[in-house]
């Protein structure tokens, strides 16, 4: 028997022994990238926080399938800025919005590209809650999941290939996988952001999303980020509803708990690496404080460690050149 730290050494002396023992590895195959739709041509607006992030009409939106398309990404995440917001979010399921048709526009240019249009009303409704408010600005749950249940059905109209429903309403995946079985669409999964804590890393997506509520936050619908055992349980209700993934987000504070849910329900976990992890490279890349490649490897491994079988991330499309061996 070896001393085992000295046998541990042995198998980390170089590039290609280590590369023998790995136990988790990056693949495009993992990725999904997130692009912002908005209404109008020609537009390609950057976003300050986000360094590479644009909101993007149809036309742009097109030009960046098909750079996804040729690294091998697998899917892509819709986002919209619509041209309109309403109390109702109604907006939401109009078939002449950015999303809608971006999502018919990328299929035809790309059958095969995954299309996963979010579902959420924050994007869509004037007061930028994730919901149908009462007079008193509380979200009315029953109300919302019906519109929510209204939106998969025009995305899946609109030709989506997986429906991924952000908001955090109780019954919402039950309601939108009854209302997709029962006109057709009973072949589209649900993706469910499963557990999404109350977190300040989406600052950024705020901004480029223009969703900011008005007043108060979400802390009524989201996850305290001091609770695990509260995870399990939503995760284990999204999965009696009928959700097919579940997701984790935000992805690094929250490692133990995609490891959880993995071990207990050996589901598909996503892990969303939100706005403000991304942010956060970037600024420390830019200012010559960290190596990019090194950290985004290194943080998204550590998410396929915990657990994570799909990862989305803004980083998709670097992390997708890097393992070409591009810079
Ligand atoms: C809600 C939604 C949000 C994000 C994804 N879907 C914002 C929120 O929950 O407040 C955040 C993603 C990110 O920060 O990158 N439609």
């Amino acid at each position: 028997m070896g001393f085992p730290v000295v046998r541990a050494r042995r198998l980390r002396s170089s590039e290609n022994m280590r590369r023998l023992v790995r136990e988790n590895h990056i693949t495009t195959d993992d990725l999904i990238y997130p692009l912002f739709v908005t209404n109008g041509a020609g537009i390609n607006n950057p976003v300050a926080s986000m360094p590479g992030v644009f909101q993007q009409s149809v036309d742009k939106i097109l030009m960046e399938t098909d750079e996804v398309v040729k690294l091998g990404i697998p899917g892509v995440l819709l986002f919209g800025i619509p041209a309109y917001k309403d109390s109702q979010g109604s907006s939401a399921y109009d078939e002449n919005e950015a999303v809608q048709r971006a999502i018919g526009e990328i299929k035809q240019r790309h059958p095969d590209l995954l299309v996963i249009p979010d579902l959420c009303m924050c994007e869509y409704t004037s007061h930028g809650h994730c919901g149908i408010l009462d007079e008193k600005g509380n979200v009315i749950n029953d109300e919302t999941i019906a519109v929510l249940a209204k939106i998969a059905l025009s995305y899946a109209a609109a030709g989506a290939d997986i429906v991924a429903p952000s908001d955090m309403m109780d019954g919402r995946v039950a309601a939108i996988r009854n209302a997709l079985d029962a006109n057709g669409y009973s072949n589209i999964p649900i993706m469910s952001y499963s557990a999404k804590y109350a977190s300040g890393f989406y600052g950024p997506f705020r901004d480029v999303a223009e969703s900011t509520p008005q007043f108060g936050d979400r802390r009524g619908y989201q996850m305290d980020p001091a609770n695990s055992d509260e995870a399990l349980k939503e995760v284990w209700l999204d999965i009696e509803e009928g959700a097919d993934i579940v997701m984790v987000k935000p992805a690094l504070p929250y490692l133990d708990i995609i490891r959880r849910i993995k071990d207990e329900f050996k589901m598909p976990v996503a892990a969303y690496n939100v706005s403000g992890e991304f942010a956060m490279v970037k600024a420390a890349a830019q200012n010559g404080w960290l190596d990019e490649k090194r950290v985004v490897m290194e943080a998204l491994t550590g998410m396929k460690r915990a657990g994570a079988d799909i990862i989305i991330t803004y980083h998709a499309k670097d992390v997708a050149k890097w393992l070409k061996g591009e810079q």
